[in-house]
Order: structure tokens, then C-alpha cells, then sequence
């Protein structure tokens, strides 16, 4: 077998080696029953018990409360910009049964390509109006996703009762995130929300890699798992009990019918078990949890935020270098960059697929920045480690004091 790439993959991306050498026993035997967990049936005790204690793991480590339930389903993140609009929207006319859609406003903050589609997902989708309650690109000289609001613009202007107000946490095609300390001018505004706010926050990207500010201030939070956590299939759902609604009876009340899989009441109601879940995925994702519960125990939250943010330092330090040797360039406004994904352009005709080039020669992959925006995309995940960080930043210097010299 060829040495192991470092792999700084958007997503699907790294996993723990030692999670992944586990993973391939049990293909062969889970949980010695002498059968493999992608042959075995979801509804067996073995498999039901292990998607207790990945429940329970995640309700520790993130400090979930009990005001909340975790669900477990499919579909992706691109599945929960429907279900979101279409499971509030119900719980918005048992509510307040006689409004028009016209007055069924739904806020949206856009700060990137992801929180984008999932507001042109609720105005297709119809029921109610969208209200764009702050939209990035016009903070941004270029007409770009390349900042997260300030407060302090009055950028926020939210809606009063609205069925929803959904903010994607980290953008992973452009690299910003809200910044994860309460107080910083581009946090999220939780201090501008009205009373019961329904939030509804998308942390595909950076779920299980620090604690969740505000957790319990949420209505949903939702994630795809294959970032931090796992394989892809897994979407993770924490949704305030209020919230899983009797979307039947709010059909008949004039809300738009929902699937079932999708409906978060068929969710809670058969434990995630409704149909068969992606139980390869939940698999892996479980040994990642009990990982990391072994390696720094209910407090791994804390710690992988540490280490998140001393890795992403590490590579704004040498982008910056690259910045003042006019070798780089980075896409985003500087206080708005990512931790999980740094973006940043290399100047000069052809010096991005030489940059590449010296990546890929040096058994890195994964690097080149999404299709609608090009340039190097650096993924941080939790898989990812220092050292590994390390190889790539001393690569950086390495080319930006190759390139400068030639410039001089
Ligand atoms: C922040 C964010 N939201 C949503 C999605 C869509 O997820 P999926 O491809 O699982 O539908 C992604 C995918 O990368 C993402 O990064």
C-alpha cells in the first residue's frame, strides 16, 4: 500500500488512522456477533445499543440538555435546508394557525456559498417569505463572501416571530466563521435576537471540533458528519423539543405536507430507527467519539478548540509572510478566517498549480480551493494533526522564499 497522503480535503475528509484500523474489524465482526456492521440488521439489540451511546457521547461531549433531542438521519447537510423550512413552517401554523405565507417570515443570514442555497431553498420551497437579515456581500468592497458582519455595522436586522432565523456557522467554500468567543464583533448577534428566537444554525463544518456557543439557545442545529466526524451519510440533528411538531395535523391546518423521513416527529418517534440508517457511518462516527471521550474526556471539546486554533494560527502566520512577500493573498477579511478552512489565492500566472504541484510532490492532497472559487483551500479537521500541519506551513515559507527570491 502507498504511504498515507496528508489529506487536506474539504470533505470527506481525514479520520483517525487508529479509528479507521478498528473500523476494518469490525467490517468483519461488530461487536463480536460474528457478523460485520455492514451486514447487520439496524434493528438488532447490538446496533441499537451502540446508537444509544453515540447519542450519549455526543449529548456529553457537547453538553447537550435534555430540553433537546438528537436525531440521526440522512439526506446531508443539503437535506436539512428543506427539512429546517418545512418542520418550522409547522410548527409555525400550529402556533399561529390564521397568518397568510406573507406573514410566515423566515430570516436568513448569508454569509457564503452555503447559507445561500439554503435561503434560495426556503423562497423555492414557498410557505412563507424570506427575510434576509444580513447578507456579507455588501460589507465586502469586492461584492464577496469574504467577511462575517460586525455588530457593530447594524448589519442584523431580524424579524419579529419569525418561524426561523438560520446562519451557517462556518462557510466551507469561502472560509469565514463567526467567531466562536461571544463578545468579538463577528460572533454571531445572539444579543440582537428577540426573546424564543428559533435558531437554526448549520455546523456541517465544524461540528464536534469545539463546544457550540449558545447551544442551548438553539431550536436546531444540524450537521453532516463527514467533516470531523466521520464517513459521509450521517446527518446529526439536536432539536429543541418544542420543535419536533405533529406535521399532519399542520397540514390539514394549510402547512406545506412534509415527507416522512424527513419530518423531525418520525425521527423522534422511532428513535432515529424509522428506516434504515447509514449504519456504516454511525458506525465510524462512534469510534471517533469514543476517541475522543478516551483521549481528553468530556472536556474534548474545549481541547479540540484549542488545537483547532493553534493549527489555523499556524497557517494564517505563514500566509501572512506569503501576504507581505506578495506571494499570497488571502480571500478573506482578517478578522472573519476560518478555523476549520483557510482560503487564500497565490498571485501570478500559473504560481497556483505550481504551489499545487509542490504539494502533491510532497504527498499532500486535497489543497486546491472549491471549483466556484478556486485558489488553496486549507482543511483543518479534527483529524488533521500539528505536526501534519507543520509539513504543510514549513512548505508554505519553503515557497514563498523561493518565490521571492526569484522576484528579487
Ligand atoms: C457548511 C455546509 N453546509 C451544508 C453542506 C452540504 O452538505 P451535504 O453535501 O452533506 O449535503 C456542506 C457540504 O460541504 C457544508 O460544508
Amino acid at each position: 500500500m502507498p504511504a498515507r497522503a496528508l489529506n487536506f480535503g474539504a470533505g470527506p475528509s481525514a479520520l483517525p488512522e487508529s479509528v479507521l484500523r478498528q473500523a476494518g474489524e469490525g467490517l468483519l465482526n461488530f461487536q463480536d456477533t460474528g457478523i460485520g456492521i455492514a451486514e447487520i440488521s439496524h434493528r438488532s439489540k447490538e446496533f441499537k445499543t451502540y446508537l444509544q451511546g453515540v447519542e450519549s457521547d455526543i449529548r456529553k461531549l457537547l453538553k447537550v440538555p435534555n430540553s433537546h433531542a438528537i436525531l440521526f438521519t440522512q439526506g446531508g447537510g443539503s437535506a436539512q435546508f428543506s427539512a429546517v423550512v418545512l418542520n418550522m413552517l409547522a410548527r409555525h401554523h400550529e402556533r399561529y394557525p390564521a397568518l397568510e405565507p406573507e406573514q410566515r417570515v423566515m430570516d436568513y443570514v448569508i454569509t457564503g456559498s452555503w447559507s445561500d442555497k439554503a435561503t434560495k431553498e426556503a423562497r423555492r420551497l414557498g410557505g412563507g417569505t424570506v427575510n434576509v437579515v444580513a447578507d456579507s456581500r455588501k460589507f465586502s468592497a469586492q461584492g464577496k463572501f469574504d467577511n462575517i458582519p460586525s455588530h457593530k455595522n447594524d448589519a442584523y436586522k431580524f424579524s419579529k416571530n419569525p418561524v426561523l432565523i438560520y446562519y451557517c456557522a462556518n462557510e466551507t467554500v469561502d472560509g469565514v466563521e463567526f467567531a466562536r468567543e461571544e463578545g468579538n464583533e463577528t460572533s454571531f448577534p445572539f444579543h440582537l435576537l428577540p426573546e424564543d428566537s428559533p435558531l437554526v444554525g448549520d455546523y456541517s463544518s465544524s461540528f464536534m471540533s469545539h463546544p457550540i456557543p449558545r447551544l442551548q439557545n438553539h431550536a436546531i442545529i444540524y450537521a453532516g458528519v463527514q467533516k470531523n466526524l466521520g464517513p459521509a451519510g450521517l446527518t446529526v440533528l439536536i432539536v429543541r423539543k418544542d420543535c419536533i411538531v405533529d406535521v399532519d395535523k399542520a397540514a390539514q391546518n394549510g402547512a406545506i405536507p412534509i415527507p416522512l423521513c424527513t419530518a423531525y416527529r418520525t425521527l423522534a418517534d422511532h428513535q432515529s430507527l424509522y428506516n434504515t440508517p447509514p449504519v456504516l457511518s454511525i458506525y465510524i462516527s462512534g469510534l471517533v467519539l469514543r476517541q475522543m471521550m478516551l483521549e481528553f474526556g468530556e472536556d474534548a471539546m474545549e481541547k479540540y478548540a484549542a488545537l483547532s486554533a493553534s493549527k489555523s494560527a499556524k497557517v494564517y502566520d505563514a500566509l501572512k509572510r506569503g501576504e507581505q512577500k506578495g506571494v499570497f493573498k488571502s480571500k478573506v477579511r482578517n478578522d472573519s478566517g476560518s478555523q476549520m478552512n483557510v482560503v487564500f489565492d497565490v498571485v501570478g500566472e500559473g504560481k497556483l498549480d505550481q504551489f499545487i504541484a509542490g504539494t502533491e510532490a510532497r504527498n499532500m492532497k486535497g489543497l486546491r480551493g472549491h471549483r466556484s472559487v478556486g485558489g488553496v483551500r486549507v482543511s483543518l479537521y479534527n483529524a488533521i494533526s500539528e505536526s501534519q500541519v507543520q509539513t504543510l506551513v514549513d512548505y508554505m515559507i519553503e515557497f514563498v522564499e523561493a518565490e521571492s527570491a526569484v522576484a528579487q
